[in-house]
């Protein structure tokens, strides 16, 4: 079957479509040993040799992403010492070994990520994409605005400061309430702990969004595929991350990256002066904004050595979404 070439490339998960027609239009991609420009040309992946950079595509193996809905009480790992229920458990007819990208607490339920595309989950896990995250959650008693305007502008957790949240009530009851709580950090017991900061306690708490992939109506305990359009979204949200992983030196658009000089480390703080107790700080300075972020340089190196290319990439079978989905043990 022919499909059209920007799409085989982007299915092997080198690219998204976006950046693969980039790499189309840049020359760097031969049919059949001849540079191809146009985009659209259609090839037959069983019969015609594709290379990125000289590089066949065919070589690869597949990028596998998948949805599982996690049952609580069950770990979100593929092992467990203690030998409690893993998701391993839940992922019958998964052929390929797949890594949950990112947590759940055990008691927790909900979307989890799972994929062999481990740059792509290296990059969904950097604070430095934000994805958001959001969570239905119960919690005892009823929030009031104050308590959810504190939540909205961060709270004092004992590792510090929580990013801006955003809070949407959902419902509430006699004695207890539901809120949907999008964070775009991945703290430890986060949403539990931010909740308890305001005095109350979470019952119940599930995943039901991450970035642009949403649990729906998937059952606790069955998974399913990402679409192509899911998995391409994913790739796109961390594309300069990924390209700078698997082709390092060069920008998203493949253009050498120009070299900056390594950053100073920060002058030591002088002490702070004491405070009187009464009246503004002694130092005369504002208080520091309690959120104030130093961005680091722009280019995050990988340690990784870098090799490079569509010997890399492996064909994508998330893109292939299997429809339906498989059930608990
Ligand atoms: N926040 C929590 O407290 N627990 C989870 O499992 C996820 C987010």
């Amino acid at each position: 079957m022919n499909v059209r070439l920007q799409k085989l490339i982007a299915g092997t998960g080198i690219a998204s479509r976006r950046k693969a027609e980039e790499l189309i239009i840049a020359g760097r991609v031969t049919i059949n040993g001849q540079v191809v420009r146009e985009l659209g040309t259609k090839v037959d992946p069983e019969r015609d040799h594709v290379k990125v950079d000289g590089k066949h595509l065919r070589a690869a193996q597949p990028y596998v992403y998948l949805i599982l809905n996690k049952p609580k009480n069950v770990m979100s790992t593929l092992d467990d010492p203690e030998g409690r229920p893993t998701v391993k458990d839940y992922l019958h007819g998964v052929t390929v070994r797949v890594f949950p990208v990112g947590r759940l607490d055990f008691d927790s339920e909900g979307l989890m990520l799972l994929t062999n595309h481990g740059d792509l989950a290296q990059a969904l896990l950097h604070p430095r994409y934000h994805v958001p995250k959001t969570y239905l959650i119960k919690v005892k008693g009823v929030l009031d605005d104050a308590k959810i305007d504190a939540l909205e502008r961060g709270v004092k957790l004992e590792d510090g400061y929580t990013a801006p949240a955003k809070v949407v009530k959902v419902s509430k009851a006699e004695s207890n309430s539901w809120l949907e709580v999008t964070i775009h950090e991945g703290r430890k017991h986060q949403v539990k702990r931010m909740i308890e900061a305001v005095g109350s306690s979470v019952i119940k708490l599930t995943r039901i969004r991450m970035g642009p992939l949403l649990l729906g109506d998937l059952a606790p305990g069955a998974y399913r595929f990402l679409t192509d359009r899911e998995a391409n979204r994913l790739r796109e949200l961390v594309e300069d991350r990924i390209t700078r992983v698997e082709r390092p030196g060069l920008d998203a658009s493949g253009k050498p990256v120009p070299w900056t000089a390594p950053q100073q480390p920060a002058p030591p703080r002088p002490p702070k002066p004491a405070r009187t107790g009464r009246g503004p700080k002694a130092s005369g300075q504002p208080a520091p904004g309690r959120r104030t972020r130093t961005v680091g340089p722009a280019g995050l190196r990988s340690k990784r050595s870098g090799v490079t290319d569509a010997s890399r990439g492996r064909r994508t079978t998330g893109g292939r979404a299997r429809e339906g989905t498989r059930r608990r043990p």
